[in-house]
């Protein structure tokens, strides 16, 4: 990794959604989630969806989480590839991971396996 890059890891918002699409859509290609998708995840009531900020308000990129009992899955992460390699995804889950725990989940699962979460 390079030098880390300062962010602010916050909920993501409606109003951030044109901005995440265009962030979606660069990471993913054709793989990439519709609007209605993320305007679905941010209301089903068991998703969590951060986005990490620059100081000059600039998106670089967000992660999106679901609880489910005590388990936290992650569904998705994506950083604006002008962006990548500088520490944001790495920031983006351990936020993901602080806000399970608190939720009370005490395992972490991605598509390719699960660990134990830490306080
Ligand atoms: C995967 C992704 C989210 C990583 O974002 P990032 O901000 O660049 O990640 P970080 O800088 O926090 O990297 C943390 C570590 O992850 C690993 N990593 C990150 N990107 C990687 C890549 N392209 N290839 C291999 N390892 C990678 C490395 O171990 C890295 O540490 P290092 O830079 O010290 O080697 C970003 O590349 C992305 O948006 N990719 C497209 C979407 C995607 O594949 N999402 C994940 C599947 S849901």
């Amino acid at each position: 990794m390079t030098s880390p890059v300062a962010v602010t890891i916050r909920l993501m918002a409606g109003d951030d959604l044109d901005t995440v699409r265009v962030i979606e859509d660069a990471a993913y290609g054709t793989e990439a989630w519709t609007c209605r998708t993320f305007e679905d995840e941010l209301v089903n009531g068991f998703s969590s969806y951060v986005v990490a900020e620059l100081s000059n308000g600039q998106l670089a990129g967000f992660a999106g989480v679901w609880f489910m009992r005590d388990q936290l899955h992650i569904v998705t992460v994506a950083v604006d590839p002008q962006l990548q390699r500088l520490g944001i995804a790495s920031r983006l889950l351990r936020a993901a991971s602080k806000w399970g725990w608190r939720q009370r989940c005490r395992s972490q699962y991605w598509r390719s396996g699960s660990r134990t979460l830490e306080s």
